[in-house]
């Protein structure tokens, strides 16, 4: 009998808990929301959908009430607010860090075993907060960006390339934000064989940069943040560790040495099994990524700073 709890039952949170049941990911997910009645309602209309779709899966829904979410193997974070068109994800981080640290702390009473998955933003701050405020074991706590920003990457190469997105590999490493994320090009493949051999480097460094802005382009659209492919990414992560998968995704994960970085939670490829994080993958990375990826782990230690100022941390 598997057990997921995705906290907050809004865009992300829903469409995660969604995907979820379509894909029979576990046997039962709760969705808890601070909002009166919306995860019951939410709940109650995927259910209805059940016979629709053919899914066997069980969909809770409850109201800040903790012991529903007893016993689950692996929770979703994305309980918190979302940006809006012209915000940083970093500006939300004063709101949402006193969100996700009282709901790891009341998941943890239920669930003592858990597997945290982080989605609020700025996430690697907040998946640094959970991990410094929390004392679980590194391998418990998961920041999802890189999923999603990988699924952009390989989105924004299908475009240029003109295929189908199934057809790309590729993956983003680093921060999740607008200016810290770094769409590895050079390991990008379209058909097994690499990007370059089709696309031009000016058109590359375009899908580059398509991708960084994917999420910002996407809420000046929808006015919020958006919300399918967040949820899927998240969806998809809990997929790997649920089902023992031993996938390799880029998720935000604590450092201690790995890539030249210490005391920081940033976006690396990862194993994910059973046990959360299996293995944190080591690429071989050239003075350019390197050199990236310190200016990107600088950028989120800034973040993190603020956690003292607004009492967090
Ligand atoms: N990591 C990523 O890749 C990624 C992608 C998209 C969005 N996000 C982030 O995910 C978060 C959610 O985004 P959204 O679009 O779903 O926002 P949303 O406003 O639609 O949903 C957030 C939900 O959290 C609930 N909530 C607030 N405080 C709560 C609490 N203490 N306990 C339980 N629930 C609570 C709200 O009632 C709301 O229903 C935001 O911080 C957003 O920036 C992250």
């Amino acid at each position: 009998m598997s057990k997921v709890t995705v906290v907050g039952a809004g865009n992300v949170g829903a469409t995660c808990a969604n995907v979820l049941a379509f894909n029979e990911v576990a046997d039962e997910v709760v969705m808890l929301d601070v909002k009166e009645g919306v995860s019951e309602g939410k709940a109650m209309d995927m259910m209805q959908t059940a016979q629709l779709l053919g899914f066997d899966t069980t969909l809770v829904g409850c109201t800040n009430d903790y012991a529903q979410t007893a016993d689950s193997d692996v929770v979703v974070i994305t309980s918190g607010i979302p940006r809006k068109p012209g915000m940083t994800r970093e500006e939300l981080i004063g709101v949402n860090a006193g969100i996700v640290k009282s709901v790891a702390e009341n998941i943890l009473k239920y669930s003592p075993n858990a597997i945290l998955v982080v989605v609020s933003n700025p996430m690697d701050t907040m998946t640094y907060l959970s991990l410094k405020s929390l004392g679980l074991p590194k391998n418990r706590i998961i920041g999802m960006g890189g999923a999603l920003d990988s699924s952009r990457f390989k989105y924004f190469l299908s475009q240029a390339l003109g295929c189908n997105a199934n057809e790309v590999e590729g993956f983003v490493i680093g921060g999740h934000g607008d200016t810290t994320m770094i769409p590895m090009t050079r390991f990008a493949t379209y058909k097994g064989m690499p990007v370059a051999n089709f696309l031009s480097e000016e058109k590359l460094k375009e899908v580059a940069a398509a991708t960084m802005v994917g999420g910002a382009t996407l809420t000046k659209l929808l006015g919020t943040s958006a919300w399918y492919a967040p949820g899927a990414a998240g969806a998809f992560v809990v997929e790997s560790i649920i089902h023992n998968q031993k996938k390799m995704i880029p998720c935000s994960v604590f450092l201690e040495g790995e890539y030249g970085e210490s005391d920081i939670c940033i976006g690396v490829p990862v194993i994910l099994g059973k046990n959360g994080i299996e293995e944190i993958v080591k690429l071989e990375l050239n003075e350019e990524e390197k050199a990236a990826f310190a200016a990107s782990a600088k950028a989120v230690h800034a973040t993190n700073a603020a956690l003292k100022e607004v009492g967090a941390l």
